[in-house]
């Protein structure tokens, strides 16, 4: 019987996050959760590893502490830094929302699929490619602005991110394709003068349609109905959660199937 004792920062995202890794890791195993306040006992797992190492929200793995180094990676402790930057738990833990799959069947072996590669098309200074990359999984970033890409470059190498392709590029244009998290830009940032957010979002969604390998997750203001435009594009939507981040913006995560 395994414990994780979950952080209670953001209410359902920490749970959420543990869902996530427990289906994409162990997708043939027969779990049973007993869910107590912020602790959860799992029956039928026999090995932590991957738990301590992929999630962001977990405190406490058998009465042993999860460190994964957070606060050496505050935004302020980067070599490059900007105010959009993201806080790397909530990064980590949009990566595991994505469910993405390592080696066969999650963890290696027979009847091996390929490694999901994660792609976040607005990378800025690398916050969701650096949690991803330290995962163990490949990343592959684009940013239309170009002063973007040495900064993230500088990030991932000073955090020894090894597996990493990251270019300039408008996402509106891009080929590439992955595991998509990301966290575009709002308001006043986006790359699209004369549009509304909702428009903004709205050819983010159409572009995401096409490029996406099946899961994605994506952040916005928690102020545009992101999940009634994301049916509208024939997504299914598979979780959604708000995260207060200050007091004039609130996140909505949503974690989007083609
Ligand atoms: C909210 S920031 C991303 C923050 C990032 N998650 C981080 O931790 O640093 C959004 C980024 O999208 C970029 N961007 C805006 N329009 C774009 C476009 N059309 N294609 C690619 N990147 C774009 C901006 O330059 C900005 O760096």
């Amino acid at each position: 019987m395994f414990s994780v004792k979950l952080s209670q920062e953001h209410l359902t995202l920490p749970l959420a996050e543990l869902n996530a890794v427990l289906e994409s890791c162990y997708p043939d195993k027969k779990l049973t959760l007993n869910i107590s306040e912020e602790t959860v006992k799992i029956a039928g797992l026999d090995d932590e590893s991957v738990l301590r190492k992929r999630l962001g929200y977990a405190m406490e793995i058998n009465g042993v502490e999860v460190e994964q180094g957070f606060s050496a990676r505050y935004p302020r402790k980067r070599p490059f830094s900007y105010p959009t930057t993201l806080d790397p738990k909530l990064a980590r833990a949009m990566v595991n929302l994505a469910r993405p799959m390592k080696g066969a069947k999650g963890l290696g072996g027979k009847g091996a699929r390929k490694e999901d590669v994660i792609f976040d098309p607005f990378c800025g200074t690398g916050g969701i490619l650096l949690e991803a990359g330290l995962m163990g999984f490949k990343t592959i970033g684009i940013d239309i602005d170009e002063k973007m890409i040495p900064g993230c470059k500088q990030n991932l190498d000073f955090y020894e991110v090894k597996d990493y392709d990251i270019s300039v590029e408008d996402f509106f244009k891009t080929k590439k394709r992955g595991t998509i998290v990301t966290d575009p830009p709002y308001g006043k940032s986006t790359s699209l003068p004369g549009k509304s957010v909702e428009e903004f979002y709205n050819l983010i969604l159409e572009k995401l349609h096409e490029i996406t390998n099946g899961i994605s997750c994506i952040g916005s203001p928690s102020t545009i109905n992101l999940g009634e435009m994301a049916l509208n594009q024939g997504f299914k939507i598979l979780e959604e959660h708000i995260i207060y981040v200050n007091k004039d913006l609130s996140k909505r995560i949503l974690v989007l199937k083609k």
